[in-house]
């Protein structure tokens, strides 16, 4: 699986999430064996690129190439010049946003409301492939079926990204009238794939090993990308891409595995968000990681009120401390995601 120049380990990525795949996150999922990551979107507004939380999205210290950016925005120039500015502070590909439901993006008519005007659409990634080609800066697309049901354009749209230059092609089996509800549906991924040349990445509520694989096998995609079923299990990535080589199931993680993972991860986030931010963007994912995990509700409970990293640290080591190093947390998989 190539993107532009970059050829990547294994076929199975981690999706951008607003609010959780930040740069600690990220580097975490690529160590457990994710083959790709894209960063959280990036505002194409220039006015916010000097905001805590845009200069946080652009700080990408210490990753792993190819570096990633999303980008999302409906101004044709100004989204090339984000692109440009992102390819400045590190980004090696660009990832154009018109997946995302979120009522933020959609009101300006950014996200996957730009699905209704093919034009735009048209016009956008023109301009933002023209800028980043001189610079031999892949651009890709991320989009969902369609606008709704009666109006899944996907395969239009996924056409005329290939003939204007786009590299690869992510779609969520999703419309943005579905928002998150019902299932995905992969007959849509498949027909753009029977109509590409370029790489296709399907996504869509894909929770284990046998389903990316069914995916796969569905659409023809050549990789599988991961949301929600990653919160709290960045090791889903090493599961899905062992399983896919050899049809072998790895272990699940013990607890002396997980105590580590976590407590690492902890180390990183704290140190990206500093105190006050840190200890209470933390709780999201400690909640994650826990969730499913006997005898934990209580420990949750109290992550929640917890107000200093030191002691939210000290909490969760006092909890291992009582459970087997070498016994397995295994989770239930959850039957539904939730967004
Ligand atoms: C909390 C959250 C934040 C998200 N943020 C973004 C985003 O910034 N950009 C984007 O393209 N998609 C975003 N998505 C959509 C995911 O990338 C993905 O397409 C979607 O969750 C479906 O995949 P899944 O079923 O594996 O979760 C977000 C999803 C969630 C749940």
């Amino acid at each position: 699986m190539r993107i532009g120049p970059w050829s990547l380990p294994n076929p199975v990525f981690v999706a951008p999430m607003a609010g959780v795949t930040d740069r600690p996150y990220r580097k975490l999922c690529k160590r457990l064996g994710a083959g790709y990551a894209v960063s959280e979107m990036a505002a194409s507004n220039p006015r916010l690129w000097d905001s805590v939380k845009t200069s946080r999205r652009l700080d990408h210290a210490g990753e792993i190439d190819p570096i990633a950016v999303q980008i999302a925005g409906s101004d044709p120039a100004m989204l090339a010049e984000a692109a440009v500015f992102n390819v400045e502070k590190g980004a090696r590909i660009i990832d154009i946003n018109m997946g995302c439901p979120a009522k933020k993006v959609c009101n300006a008519a950014a996200g996957s409301a730009l699905l209704r005007d093919e034009a735009l659409v048209a016009r956008i990634l023109e301009s933002v492939v023209r800028a980043c080609e001189p610079l031999g800066v892949p651009v890709t697309l991320k989009t969902r079926t369609g606008w709704d049901r009666s109006h899944r354009n996907a395969p239009r749209v996924a056409r005329m990204a290939e003939d204007i230059g786009i590299a690869a092609l992510t779609l969520h089996g999703r419309t943005r009238a579905d928002l998150y509800q019902g299932d995905a549906e992969y007959d849509t991924i498949g027909e753009v794939k029977s109509l590409l040349k370029i790489p296709v990445i399907a996504n869509g509520d894909i929770d284990s090993p046998e389903k990316a694989e069914y995916v796969l096998k569905y659409t023809g995609a050549d990789a599988v990308m991961i949301g929600r079923a990653a919160q709290g299990r960045p090791w889903i990535f090493r599961e899905v891409a062992h399983y896919l080589a050899s049809g072998a199931y790895l272990p699940p993680p013990t607890y002396g595995e997980l105590r580590s993972c976590l407590l690492d991860h902890l180390e990183d986030h704290y140190r990206f968000y500093g105190e006050f931010t840190g200890v209470r963007s933390a709780r999201k994912h400690i909640g994650w990681y826990l969730a499913e995990l006997a005898d934990s509700q209580a420990l949750i409970a109290s992550i929640n009120t917890i107000e200093s990293t030191r002691e939210q640290t000290a909490a969760l080591v006092r909890w291992f401390d009582h459970r087997p190093a070498d016994g397995p947390a295994t989770r239930r998989v959850p039957q539904r995601l939730a967004a």
